[in-house]
């Protein structure tokens, strides 16, 4: 008898401690995991960097304000909800633009998407091993992940159809446009992130930057 009740108790305390461990579960996801709806991420971004609000408000008329307003007019035209800038250099303080990343819904999988946009003249031919691809992000205060590959071969693993890299680049003038899912498990929060490539001389030649909030 005592012999049964013990095994029930054992029984129901498994029961219990299985629904707080769930219950614990479930909380976290809803504090830390779940993202707000499309709409609400995208109403939380797209903020103007101070760069780009100094340019912009500038006089004069050169490649670098001509670039700043030729992209924010194309953001401004298609009303995205812009999250990054894309440059020619990382650190030049004159650095111009040649591209722009923003936030999208994503019909098809759920969540938001960014997508970037490059407009972009290559000097040198890229082939294997003449060019480095480099990553960092952060997560509020917190290096989060960083990284770096030969840029040819950076996405050897990856599938056939989520690849963008082919190689060689011959030196010309491309349009591009990139397509990358916000993960759903990323946690919520503030996420920087930059990405540069090097050409054979280690020089800095096209340089990304991103601000997202989830
Ligand atoms: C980028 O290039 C495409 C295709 O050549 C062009 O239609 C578009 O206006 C360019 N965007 C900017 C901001 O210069």
């Amino acid at each position: 008898m005592s012999l049964k009740l013990g095994r029930m108790n054992f029984k129901r305390c498994l029961v219990y401690s299985f629904g707080i461990f769930v219950m614990i579960f479930i909380f976290l996801y809803l504090v830390y995991f779940r993202h707000g709806a499309p709409d609400t991420i995208l109403a939380a971004n797209g903020r103007k960097n101070s760069y780009l609000q100094e340019v912009l408000s500038r006089d004069t008329d050169d490649d670098v304000t001509r670039s700043a307003r030729a992209w924010q007019k194309f953001i401004d035209d298609n009303k995205y909800v812009s999250i990054g800038d894309v440059y020619n250099d990382c650190d030049d303080e004159n650095r111009y633009w040649v591209g722009k990343s923003v936030l999208l819904p994503d019909p098809l999988r759920g969540g938001v998407t960014s997508k970037t946009f490059i407009n972009f003249t290559l000097e040198n031919e890229i082939t294997e091993g003449s060019a480095d691809f480099f990553i960092k992000v952060s997560y509020g205060s917190k290096d989060l992940y960083e990284n770096e590959w030969d840029f040819c071969t950076m996405e050897d693993d990856e599938d056939e159809d989520e690849r963008f890299v082919f190689c060689p680049y011959e030196p010309k003038k491309y349009s591009w446009v990139i397509e990358r899912k916000i993960p759903g498990y990323l946690p919520n929060g503030k996420y920087y992130a930059k990405a540069w490539i090097t050409d054979a001389e280690e020089k800095v030649f096209m340089c990304a930057e991103a601000n997202f909030v989830l």
